[in-house]
């Protein structure tokens, strides 16, 4: 939908979303501008910047189901004042992870810092009932015997495997087959190492601040079920929208800019969804 999210949002019937992804301007006091779009980020002071983010938690908080996740995606700018906004909101008790989304890129030694290479995505849940999906990465047999540093045996079949201990206090040792554990892949943990989108990246439509599918598809299939319902209303050029799509999920999405209706609508085409204006979900 073009126009104002914070008015979409606001017409979401409550407890209807599964989850909200919000990508908001980071408070980086530049406007963004890029092939295809541009939208502000400047504001007069940092208290008018939270003075207009505070609804867009409280009406994402609001429409989201008992069972909810929300998403908030900043950066150092104003990420530590933002956290302690959404406490306010959503209840210290279901603040869940700070994901941290660490994207590597150029790296240029500097006597001021350290070089700025990661995003936070803050995540809570609406109430206690909230489950994720737990993901897991591709890893090869080298990487988990490096990281396990155990000796390998060989059962009498030809199948490889390494003692596990079932836990602190538990000191009873099993069998894991090292086939078994590898082909399940690595759990993800709180920190994300997803590329950034290059300049010469297939995936990139133009629009200042593009998001990585990839990373988009980590926030939709571990917060939204099958049958769920993602909100974002800031949309930008579309990533969770197609990410949602994808991986078989609904959605609902809207931004102010015509640029970023147009290159979000035109990525849906893409993928054979025939747009049409809100208020909607697909
Ligand atoms: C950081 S970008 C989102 C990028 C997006 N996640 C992507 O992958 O392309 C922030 C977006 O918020 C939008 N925005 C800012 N204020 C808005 C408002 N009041 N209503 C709707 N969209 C808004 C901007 O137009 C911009 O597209």
């Amino acid at each position: 939908m073009l126009g104002d999210g914070l008015t979409a949002l606001s017409a979401v019937p409550d407890g209807a979303l599964d989850a909200v992804y919000l990508d908001p301007p980071f408070f980086t006091g530049a406007e963004q501008v890029s092939d295809c779009g541009r939208f502000d980020d400047r504001w007069p002071t940092l208290e008018a910047y939270l003075g207009w983010l505070r609804p867009w938690i409280a009406e994402s908080q609001r429409a989201l189901a008992v069972a909810g996740w929300f998403w908030l995606h900043l950066d150092w700018h104003a990420v530590h004042y933002a956290k302690v906004m959404a406490d306010e909101v959503f209840g210290r008790q279901n603040f869940r992870n700070e994901i941290v989304w660490a994207y590597g890129g150029r790296r240029m030694p500097s006597t001021q810092r350290f070089n700025q290479k990661h995003d936070i995505l803050l995540l809570y849940a609406k109430s206690p009932a909230a489950r994720l999906t737990p993901l897991f990465v591709p890893w090869t047999r080298e990487e988990y015997l490096a990281l396990k540093r155990k000796p390998v045996h060989i059962d009498e079949d030809g199948r490889e495997w390494i003692w596990g201990h079932a836990g602190r206090g538990q000191p009873r040792a099993y069998k894991i087959d090292v086939n078994d554990a590898v082909s399940r892949g690595r759990a993800v943990t709180s920190v994300w190492d997803v590329p950034i989108l290059n300049t010469s990246d297939h995936e990139r439509v133009g629009y200042p601040t593009q998001k990585p599918l990839e990373l988009l598809k980590r926030v939709v299939a571990s917060s939204v079920p099958p049958d769920g319902l993602l909100g974002d209303f800031m949309v930008g050029s579309g990533t969770s929208a197609v990410a949602a799509r994808l991986l078989g999920r609904r959605f609902v999405v809207a931004d102010q800019s015509v640029e970023a209706v147009r290159a979000t609508s035109q990525r849906l085409e893409d993928l054979g969804v025939q747009v049409r204006e809100g208020p909607w979900a697909y």
